[in-house]
């Protein structure tokens, strides 16, 4: 069971992307996890480049989600939305919207900021957007708030409710994930 992880956040020491490493800790052993680092290649999303030979970021990050059971996504809240680079990186995964590979694929949102609302502004739009590309999102959500105070100095979290939340989605992700997998495997085609 694959797992990708992508965090809207390009920093270093991102809050977002240590709570995706923190997700990869805490999942089961049957859970690989895969942090995505390319956001920052992905160009600024042009329908005039968008051929059948896509941009190399572009068509890595297509890949990387086709070829994973479930994602999970960490987003950070930038003025009360979603930042640019996540919003244009699914921008360019939507297309072709029919078959697109975010398609029927589950995916889960959570977040993190310095603030005491834990991104959960941002987390909806995500959600939505993610609605918009045929994604099954999950409803769970996980707000860390007062990021800072959550890791420690080597970015591991280390709220032990946020540890079992975060442990949690990602078991309701892997659940989703393989109950897709049943539904088109030929044996559940062959029983219906
Ligand atoms: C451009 C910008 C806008 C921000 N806007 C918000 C906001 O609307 N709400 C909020 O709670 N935090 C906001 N923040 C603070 C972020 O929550 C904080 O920087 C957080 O650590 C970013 O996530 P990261 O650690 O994963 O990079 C903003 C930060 C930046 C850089």
């Amino acid at each position: 069971m694959k797992v990708l992880g992508i965090s809207g956040s390009l920093r270093r020491d991102s809050h977002n992307t240590n709570l995706l490493r923190s997700a990869a800790e805490t999942a089961g052993d049957e859970v690989e996890f895969e942090l995505w680092d390319g956001l920052k290649a992905v160009p600024p999303y042009d329908e005039d480049d968008d051929t059948d030979e896509a941009p190399a970021a572009v068509a890595r990050l297509r890949a990387a989600i086709a070829g994973a059971d479930a994602v999970l996504f960490a987003t950070p809240e930038y003025n009360s939305s979603i930042p640019g680079q996540l919003k244009n990186a699914i921008d360019w995964v939507s297309r072709p919207l029919a078959t697109n590979p975010l398609r029927n694929k589950p995916v889960a949102v959570v977040g993190a900021s310095t603030g005491m609302f834990g991104a959960v502004w941002s987390q909806a739009e995500l959600r939505k957007v993610l609605g918009a590309t045929g994604a099954r999102v999950l409803e769970g959500e996980l707000a860390c708030t007062h990021a800072p105070a959550r890791f420690d100095d080597d970015g591991r979290l280390i709220d032990e409710e946020l540890q079992g939340r975060l442990a949690e989605l990602v078991e309701e992700l892997v659940v989703a994930a393989g109950e897709r997998a049943g539904a088109v495997s030929p044996a559940a085609t062959r029983a219906a």
